[in-house]
């Protein structure tokens, strides 16, 4: 395609689509000072004026004008012909406490303990080493363990993008064909508890690190499931419990194969011969086409050391751990249900 195709197909010179593509972190940075300082909640129930949030926000008048205008222009916030700014939809997103809340996601995604990872992608493409460990000295998980503030920003940012998943994955699939499902990895029992919620004959495993069962206690208590949930605390690269449904949500693309396939082997292991194993994850196309997955599939690299899978790597993958890739079930969420019976 030349330049000039370019142009006629996106409406911009590549140039200045190219510049756009730089400035994308930089309203990312400006979407996080937003979630911090709280903005979309002071601007919830009425308009303002810069300075009126400024004082609310400890912020200098005209700096955090300009912040709004910036962020007025890409639609997160609106400007008044009053010189107020409005709540628009995407700005609502930042609101705390609603259900389809990001405005911990927002934090996280632009904060610097994150972006240290990313500064060092040229390192990672060169050495295959995480970013995250050259910045932090550490993996992912072990840091997010050991600093509360980062731990207690990712689990919420989990939270609010595991949402739209859990309730895609208890709408998209008939789980009538199980009896026990395991959730292994299930951390708090959030998919867990939608879908008993929604399956009242089911019974229920939450498998995790025993710190984490702690935490889901009290969620599962408040659901009303505590008599239908079993907690078993181990390591899948160990054992997991006996069923005939296990479901793993997010927890593949944490893994490149081997370990991957060290999970799987052992579920292998414990499941009946009848049963389902439904692994939750983006399932990457294979032509050229935009896919969200493709973008995280660079975070599960440059961050974490997993990755993300075509449905041919799921089969390859679920092959040499003794099951059979199914089927593939799209949800309303950006995951697919990856369904598997034993070999
Ligand atoms: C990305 S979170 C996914 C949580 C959940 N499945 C969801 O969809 O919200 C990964 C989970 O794997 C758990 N985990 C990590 N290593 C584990 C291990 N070796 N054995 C059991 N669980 C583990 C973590 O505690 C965490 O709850």
């Amino acid at each position: 395609m030349s330049a000039s195709q370019h142009e006629a197909a996106t409406g911009l010179p590549v140039h200045a689509q190219m510049i756009q593509i730089f400035m994308a972190p930089w309203i990312a940075q400006a979407v996080r000072a937003a979630a911090e300082l709280h903005l979309a909640d002071h601007l919830a129930e009425q308009s303002r004026t810069a300075s009126d949030l400024a004082s609310l926000t400890g912020t200098r008048s005209d700096a955090l004008y300009r912040l709004l205008r910036a962020l007025s222009a890409v639609g997160v916030f609106a400007q008044d012909e009053d010189g107020k700014f409005a709540m628009t939809p995407l700005g609502a997103t930042l609101k705390s406490d609603t259900d389809d809340s990001l405005r911990y996601a927002a934090i996280y995604s632009a904060a610097q303990w994150h972006w240290d990872a990313w500064n060092h992608i040229v390192h990672t493409l060169k050495t295959g080493e995480t970013g995250w460990s050259v910045a932090h000295g550490e993996d992912y998980f072990p840091f997010l363990e050991r600093n509360e503030e980062a731990g207690r920003i990712f689990n919420n940012t989990m939270v609010e993008f595991a949402r739209p998943v859990h309730h895609g994955v208890t709408a998209a699939y008939d789980f009538s064909q199980i009896r026990t499902l395991v959730d292994v990895g299930g951390g708090q029992g959030a998919l867990l508890t939608s879908i008993l919620q929604a399956n009242p004959g089911l019974a229920g495993i939450l498998f995790d690190a025993p710190n984490v069962l702690d935490q889901a206690k009290p969620f599962l208590a408040e659901a009303g499931i505590t008599d239908r949930v079993e907690l078993a605390s181990g390591s899948f690269f160990e054992t997991v419990p006996s069923a005939d449904g296990y479901i793993l949500c997010h927890i593949m693309h944490d893994w490149q194969d081997e370990p991957a396939r060290t999970i799987l082997t052992n579920i292998r292991r414990a499941i009946t011969e009848n049963g389902r194993l439904l692994l939750v994850d983006s399932v990457i196309p294979e032509g050229g086409e935009f896919s969200p997955g493709k973008i995280l599939d660079l975070e599960m690299m440059v961050a974490v050391n997993g990755r993300e899978r075509t449905e041919q790597e799921f089969r390859d993958l679920l092959g040499k751990a003794g099951f059979r890739l199914a089927r593939v079930i799209p949800t309303a969420s950006q995951s697919s249900i990856i369904e598997a019976v034993p070999a």
